[in-house]
């Protein structure tokens, strides 16, 4: 239940792996090192003081081994289930060193290892070494959070209280109104995408905030090479008109803060429209791939917006020595912020949005795996019209990160989750890595010519960087 396509391998200097492996797992490393080097230097607690010097040690030792070239070693048995397959995984490849192992395998294992670090320990065992990271980033897309809370509260607004939205008179005009509206929250959580941290080590916050406003989704339309997204609207229309009582969309999602914030953006909208009755969320269970969710930054994305104001205005250590200054929300802000919050406590409360982990997500394989080794997982995708997979290591999950030609179909790409597979699949992805699928003949050549798309370097470096985007779909119910 693998692909028999080669893999992208750390290997490969064509490949963006091998710059992964070479310079951005170093700096992500260091970045995990200071952060528990502060929480320790900050705890009062002695035997949490000692256990953050050996974590950082470890960290150090891993990041040591990553840097010398040396062996991938086996996972400590840290007590939980998904270590075996890691471990098998591991002497299967023959024992690989880092600077020449599969991509996908060796970046899991990265993050897998970081986590079973903190969970030999006693009092960091819930610790996530990205938490801060995520805040502050979340903070910084101020500007366009308050935009799209406002747009959000003027569109469910008119849903809820008027079954319309704006300008709609008739029964068509208000469809297509739906449609409308429903593909700019799927193009604004597409691009929510692209502000990933694990490629902020080339980003400046100047850079997200561009990339983040309703100026700059217009402009990018154009950059999104494959676009499937009428596909999905028809199917979630189709479901709502036929009468089914329960229609359920997931989402599998990939980071916290600005993304997490335009997931829940998405979900309220479909939610409010009736184009799902119950929106499934799917979080991470440890610390991955720097950004991901985990329950517990749906929670503090939550209590920001309980108090936005006290959220905006609390400077961190950094922010003060660095001379920022708060800047306070006004009334309008604060009340727009405000209803995001009592709109999904509600639908929180009330069991239409629920968040669902499961340990198959954080495992080293692709998805290609899921029927055979997450049998329960795929049952109950099965009951969903419609699962959304954002991002890119979603994207590398489905393709099995594999060096497909990039004219091969997505719906043969994605192997077992394909046709037949009862399972209706919708990437959302910004592409930042080399895998990339489904494109018209021709279009890989074209987007490589221009500036910076890797020319006859070899690789496909265009695909790289997040600027560029497909949003792809596979009907397994049909
Ligand atoms: O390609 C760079 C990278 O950091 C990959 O390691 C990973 O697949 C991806 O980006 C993470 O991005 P996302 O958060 O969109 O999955
Ligand atoms: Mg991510």
């Amino acid at each position: 239940f693998d692909t028999k396509t080669p893999q992208y391998n750390t290997s490969d200097p064509t490949s963006f792996a091998y710059v992964s492996a070479r310079d951005r797992w170093p700096v992500i490393i260091t970045q995990g090192i200071d952060d528990v080097h502060r929480a320790t230097w900050a705890t009062k607690d002695e035997e949490a003081a000692k256990e953050g010097k050996w974590i950082v040690s470890e960290l150090a030792k891993l990041k040591y081994e990553l840097q010398h070239n040396r062996e991938l070693t086996p996972l400590p048995d840290d007590g939980a289930a998904d270590i075996a397959g890691y471990n098998k995984e591991l002497e299967a490849l023959g024992n690989p060193k880092w600077h020449s192992v599969p991509w996908l395998y060796s970046e899991c294992y990265l993050y897998r290892r970081i986590s079973s670090i903190f969970q030999q320990t006693q009092k960091w065992k819930t610790y996530d070494l990205f938490s801060r990271q995520k805040m502050s980033t979340f903070k910084s897309s101020r500007p366009a959070v308050i935009e799209l809370a406002a747009r959000y509260k003027d569109i469910v607004t008119e849903l809820e209280s008027k079954h319309t939205i704006k300008g709609a008179k008739t029964q068509e005009e208000l469809e297509e109104a739906e449609k409308i509206v429903f593909i700019e929250m799927m193009e604004i959580c597409l691009w929510g995408n692209a502000t990933d941290l694990s490629l902020l080590t080339n980003l400046s916050y100047e850079d997200i905030q561009k990339l983040q406003g309703s100026k700059a989704r217009k402009e990018s339309e154009n950059n999104i090479i494959v676009n499937d997204l009428d596909k999905a609207f028809e199917v979630l229309t189709a479901a709502q008109h036929s009468g089914m009582k329960q229609r359920r969309v997931d989402i599998v999602l990939d980071n916290a803060g600005f993304e997490l914030f335009v997931d829940l953006i998405l979900a309220g909208y479909l939610l409010a429209a009736g184009l799902a009755t119950t929106v499934v969320l799917h979080p991470k269970s440890i610390p991955w791939f720097v950004s991901d969710v985990l329950p517990q930054d749906f929670a503090d994305l939550i209590s920001a917006l309980a108090d936005p104001q006290r959220f905006y205005t609390t400077l961190s250590n950094d922010d003060k020595h660095s001379g920022k200054k708060a800047i306070p929300l006004s009334d309008v802000e604060i009340s727009d912020l405000k209803f995001l919050f009592e709109h999904w406590s509600r639908f929180h409360a009330e069991g239409q949005m629920v968040l669902r982990p499961n340990r198959f997500w954080t495992e080293g394989g692709s998805y290609w795996r899921l029927p055979k080794t997450a049998p329960g997982l795929h049952e109950d995708l099965k009951e969903s019209e419609l699962v959304v997979f954002k991002g890119d290591l979603n994207y590398r999950k489905l393709t099995a990160d594999a060096a497909w030609p990039v004219t091969s179909p997505f719906t043969e790409a994605i192997g077992p989750l394909g046709p037949g597979s009862g399972v209706r699949v919708l990437a959302l992805r910004t592409c930042k890595a080399d895998v990339v699928v489904g494109l018209p003949e021709g279009e890989d050549e074209r987007i490589r010519a221009t500036e910076g798309g890797g020319g006859d370097s070899g690789g496909r470096k265009w695909a790289w960087s997040g600027k560029w985007a497909v949003v792809q779909f596979s009907d397994g119910k049909a």
